[in-house]
C-alpha cells in the first residue's frame, strides 16, 4: 500500500461528522444517534478517522493464529514445545558451557539482550532481535538466511562467536539428558553410543578445512553423518515447537482497535489523544504502514534504510557483512536445511522458488522488524545503530549519510515536520503488551540451579 503521497485527509465524511459530539458534552449514546441522524460514514466508527485511515488500522489488529509451520510436522506437538522449551535454556548447548539461546534472548528483556551487538562464547556483529512472533515470519535472521524457524534455530549452535559447539556435540547431549524426550517425539536415536562410529565432535567444513571437527566429520559414513543431521534439524524442530508459543500479547493499541471495530468511536479511552495522532501519522503522512503494516507491524520484506555504519560498544566503527538481503538470499537457497531438502517436512516451496539474490534492492537491506513491544527491545537496527526510540525518529526525520553498501530504498522519505516525535513515540508505547505466558518465560524446573 503507498498511501504516503496520498493526502491522508482526503476521502474525510461531512464536517459535521467530525465534530467531536461527545467532547461537546452530549452523552455518548445521543452523540452515536446524531451521528446516524447526520448521515455519518457507518463503515467509519470514529467520526474522527477517515475511512481509508479505519480500513489501515483495522488490518494491524488484532494478530491472527499462528500459521502452519514451514516444512516442520512436529512445531504443534505439546511434548516438542517442552523439549524446544529445555533446549532454549540449556548452557550446555555451548563450547563453553556458559551460553544458551535465552543467553541472547532473555525472556525479561522481551527476548533481547540489550546490548548493541550480541555476545555469546565471543562477540557477534549483530543486534539480537526478539523471538516473540517469529512463527509469523517466513524468512528468519535479518537477512533472511533461513527460510524456517527451525533450520534458523541450527545457525547460533555452530556459530563461533554464539555458542560455538557443533552438530555432533549436539546430537550426543540429546542422547545422553534428553533420550526419553527426544525419542517419544521423532523415533529412535542412533547409537551414538558407538564411539568409532560417533566422536565427540564434528560438523561439516565451513571456514577451516584442517579443524579437527571437520576432519571427523569428513571421515564418518555418509549415513551416519546423516543420522547426525536428522537429530541436528530435530533439535531445531523441537525449539520452534517452543518459540510458536511466544506470542506478542494484546497491548492497549489492540484494545483500541477491538472497541473501534465493535462500534465504540472512542476506542474504549485505550489510547491517549497523542498516541491517536501519532497513529494517524504512522498510517498516513509518516509513511511508516508502506513497510510496517499487517498485524505484527512488518510487510517481512527487506529495505535498506541506508542506517550509518555501527559502532562497537567501546566506539569503534563495526566492519561488518553490510549487503544484508544480497547475501542473505543467496545463502537460504544452499542451506542443506531448507524447505525441498531432505529433512524439511514441507510439500512446496513457494518462498524460495521466486527469491531471485541478484536482485539489485536487495543490496544493503534488512529486514523490516516487527514494532510490537518495540518500546522494550532498544537498542534498535542491524546492528543497534540507534540507541533509543526517539534517536530512531531523529534518523527517519534526517536520513544522514549514505549507506556503505547499495542505496538507500527511493521511496524513504524524511518525518515531515508537522509530525510530532511525543505523538510517534506516545503511539509506538502503545504496541507494548505483557510478556508470553509464564511457563514459557521461565527456565524450565529441570534446569533450576
Ligand atoms: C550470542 C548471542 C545469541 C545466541 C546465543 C543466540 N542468538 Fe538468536 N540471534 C542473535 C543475533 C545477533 C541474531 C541476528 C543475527 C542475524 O540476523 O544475522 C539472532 C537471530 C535470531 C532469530 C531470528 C529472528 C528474526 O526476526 O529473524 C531467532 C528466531 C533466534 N535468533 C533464535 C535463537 C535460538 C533458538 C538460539 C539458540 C539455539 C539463539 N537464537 C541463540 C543472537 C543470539
Ligand atoms: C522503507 C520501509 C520502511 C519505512 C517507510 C519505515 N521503516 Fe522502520 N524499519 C524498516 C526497516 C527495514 C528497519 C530495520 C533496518 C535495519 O535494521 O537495517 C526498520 C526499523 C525500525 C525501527 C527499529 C526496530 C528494531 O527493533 O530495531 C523502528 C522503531 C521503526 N523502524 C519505526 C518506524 C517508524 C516510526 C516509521 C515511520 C516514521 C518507519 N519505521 C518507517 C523499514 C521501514
Amino acid at each position: 500500500m503507498n498511501n504516503r503521497n496520498s493526502s491522508a485527509r482526503a476521502g474525510r465524511p461531512q464536517p459535521l461528522c467530525r465534530l467531536r459530539l461527545a467532547a461537546l458534552g452530549v452523552a455518548a449514546g445521543v452523540a452515536a444517534t446524531l451521528a446516524g441522524a447526520l448521515g455519518c460514514d457507518r463503515a467509519d466508527p470514529d467520526a474522527d478517522w477517515t475511512a481509508q485511515e479505519v480500513r489501515i488500522i483495522h488490518s494491524l489488529s488484532p494478530l491472527p493464529a499462528v500459521p502452519p509451520s514451514a516444512g516442520n510436522r512436529h512445531a504443534d506437538d505439546e511434548r516438542a514445545a517442552r523439549l524446544g522449551h529445555q533446549l532454549f535454556f540449556d548452557q550446555r548447548l555451548s563450547g563453553n558451557g556458559k551460553v544458551s539461546c535465552a543467553t541472547c534472548h532473555k525472556p525479561e528483556l522481551y527476548f533481547t539482550d540489550g546490548l548493541l551487538q550480541a555476545r555469546g562464547v565471543g562477540q557477534a556483529g549483530r543486534n539480537a532481535p526478539t523471538v516473540i512472533g517469529v512463527a509469523w515470519l517466513p524468512f528468519l535472521f535479518l537477512d533472511g538466511r533461513k527460510d524456517s524457524a527451525w533450520a534458523q534455530a541450527l545457525g547460533p549452535l555452530e556459530a563461533e562467536v554464539e555458542h560455538g559447539t557443533d552438530r555432533l556435540a549436539v546430537a550426543h547431549l540429546v542422547s545422553q539428558h534428553y533420550r526419553e524426550a527426544y525419542q517419544s517425539i521423532f523415533g529412535p536415536l542412533p547409537p551414538l553410543d558407538q564411539a568409532g562410529r560417533f566422536p565427540p565432535h564434528g560438523r561439516p567444513v565451513t571456514l577451516d578445512r584442517g579443524h579437527p571437527h571437520s576432519v571427523a566429520w569428513a571421515a564418518m559414513a555418509a549415513e551416519d553423518r546423516m543420522a547426525v543431521d536428522r537429530v541436528f534439524s530435530n533439535v531445531g524442530k523441537a525449539i520452534e515447537a517452543y518459540e510458536r508459543k511466544l506470542r506478542p500479547q494484546p497491548a492497549a493499541f489492540d484494545r483500541y482497535v477491538a472497541a473501534l471495530k465493535a462500534g465504540d468511536a472512542q476506542g474504549g479511552g485505550h489510547l491517549s489523544a497523542s498516541a491517536r495522532r501519532g497513529l494517524r501519522a504512522f498510517v498516513g503522512a509518516g509513511g511508516c504502514v508502506n513497510c510496517h503494516n499487517g498485524p505484527l507491524l512488518t510487510d517481512k520484506g527487506f529495505h535498506n534504510l541506508g542506517l550509518p555504519q555501527a559502532r562497537t560498544a567501546s566506539g569503534e566503527l563495526l566492519a561488518g557483512v553490510e549487503s544484508g538481503r544480497g547475501r542473505g538470499a543467496g545463502l537460504v537457497k544452499q542451506d542443506p536445511f531448507r524447505c525441498g531438502e531432505a529433512f524439511s517436512d514441507a510439500s512446496s516451496c513457494q518462498e524460495l522458488k521466486y527469491l531471485n539474490p541478484l536482485f539489485e534492492d536487495f543490496l544493503g537491506a534488512f529486514k523490516t522488524p516487527s514494532l510490537r513491544n518495540v518500546a522494550m527491545t532498544a537498542p534498535y537496527m542491524h546492528a543497534g545503530q540507534l540507541a533509543t526510540l526517539q534517536d530512531v525518529l531523529t534518523f527517519y526525520r534526517t536520513l544522514p549519510g549514505q549507506p556503505r553498501a547499495g542505496h538507500r530504498e527511493l521511496s524513504l522519505q524524511r518525518l515531515g515536520g508537522a509530525i510530532d516525535d511525543a505523538d510517534l513515540l506516545a503511539f509506538l508505547q502503545s504496541l507494548t503488551g505483557p510478556l508470553p505466558p509464564a511457563p514459557w518465560v521461565q527456565p524450565p524446573a529441570s534446569l533450576a540451579p
